[in-house]
């Protein structure tokens, strides 16, 4: 089995390719990622000198170049995750979304019906998509896979159209494809512009904590790896054109989250209690901000028998352990430092 993995380099591709290495040493795994800002080859420092891994550096936007890696390589499947992911980042340059999200992958599903030439036998495609694209809920309610597409931020609207291309891909040409949305992750390795590991960092630093309108936002949090294990059982069990929605059901308001996230803080680093809430600053809303995500999963529970392994209080404590372990990390990321370890590590290649 030989997988292609598109942003593997990324916060939770790297999780992906960990799984699938560990859990299946007689699988390969190639990881394509063109190294934006968010992908790091640090985040996979534990696993790059495993005989059956490959990094290539390249661009899903380049349909030759695609075209020339399906050419050369059979690879039996393709795990998606490449993406622009910050929905913070879409509203100030939504046509980046739009190249790497919706251009880049219709590049790759024609690099895969092109490169299997039709012969879609054992073959799979494997979208990665988020729990986004169905718009915003109100206090009652949850996302089904039969939810109406309503997405609201340019992010959500370029996931949104790649979820409909891949779909159309198996109308239209039979390409074996299956979709997962997933709601909020969170874990080792997320790059601090999301919620939880820039306000680790700023809590950290001493720095102010900008909360979005008044915090009264809901999210549905997941740890990383369990998302990782969802992906795992989709991948091999799951029908040709069949969707799923993955989540913990484990919603928060981002207030009371940020409070439980400074008290850990302030035990972990041996401060007062309440001397990091202290940080909390309100600030001017997200434009289009969606009020309240919040997944059933009960599908993927069902019928494939995942459920999350671990508990929010499980898998935050864990988390913050992790970021406040790997300080060198985060000030590598947050420097840009980082940017020179594929130099340093793959330097001409
Ligand atoms: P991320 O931003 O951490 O990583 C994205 C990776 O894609 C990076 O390594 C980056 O270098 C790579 N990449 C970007 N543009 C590329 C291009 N043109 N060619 C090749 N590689 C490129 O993102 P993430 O949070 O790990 O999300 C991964 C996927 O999961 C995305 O598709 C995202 O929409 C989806 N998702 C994320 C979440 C979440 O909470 N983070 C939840 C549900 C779904
Ligand atoms: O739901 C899945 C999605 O979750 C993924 O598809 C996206 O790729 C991922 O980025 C994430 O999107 P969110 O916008 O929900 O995540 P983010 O961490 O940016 O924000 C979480 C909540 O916290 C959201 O309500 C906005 C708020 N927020 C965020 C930041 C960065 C703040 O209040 N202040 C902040 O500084």
């Amino acid at each position: 089995m030989h997988i292609l993995v598109t942003g593997g380099a990324g916060f939770i591709g790297s999780h992906v390719v960990r799984h699938f290495l560990k859990s299946y040493p007689g699988y390969r795994v190639t990881n394509l990622d063109s190294l934006t800002y968010a992908g790091n080859l640090e985040n996979l420092r534990d696993i790059e000198s495993m005989p059956n891994y490959r990094f290539v550096k390249g661009d899903i936007t380049d349909a030759g170049f695609l075209d020339s890696l399906f050419a050369a390589e059979s690879f039996d499947g393709v795990i998606h995750l490449a993406a622009e992911s910050h929905v913070d980042r879409s509203i100030t340059e939504p046509t980046a979304f739009v190249k790497t999200n919706v251009l880049g992958t219709v590049n790759l599903l024609n690099a895969a019906k092109t490169g299997w030439k039709g012969n879609f036998e054992g073959k799979r495609f494997y979208h990665i998509s988020t729990d986004e694209v169905y718009g915003t809920l109100g206090r009652e309610g949850m996302f089904t896979e039969e939810t109406p597409y309503d997405p609201h931020s340019p992010y959500s609207a370029s996931k949104a159209s790649s979820d409909h291309f891949v779909r159309a891909y198996f109308d239209t040409y039979g390409l074996p494809v299956v979709i997962s949305n997933c709601s909020n992750n969170y874990g080792a390795c997320q790059f601090p512009e999301k919620l939880i590991p820039l306000f680790i960092n700023n809590i950290r630093l001493g720095k102010p904590l900008p909360v979005y309108g008044k915090g009264e936002n809901v999210r549905d949090w997941l740890w990383v790896v369990d998302h990782a294990r969802a992906i795992d059982v989709i991948y091999h069990r799951a029908k040709a054109g069949e969707t799923y929605n993955i989540g913990g059901h484990n919603e928060w308001t981002n207030i009371d989250l940020i409070r439980l996230l400074c008290t850990i803080m302030d035990r972990k680093l041996g401060r007062e209690p309440g001397e990091s809430a202290k940080l909390i600053t309100y600030v001017t809303d997200r434009a289009g901000h969606d009020l309240r995500y919040a997944i059933d999963s009960s599908k993927l529970q069902r019928e494939l028998g995942w459920v999350p392994s671990i508990t929010f209080e499980q898998g935050l404590e864990e988390t913050v352990g992790w970021y406040l372990s790997n300080r060198e990390w985060l000030e590598n990321v947050t420097s840009g430092s980082y940017m020179r370890y594929y130099e340093e590590m793959y330097g001409g290649r």
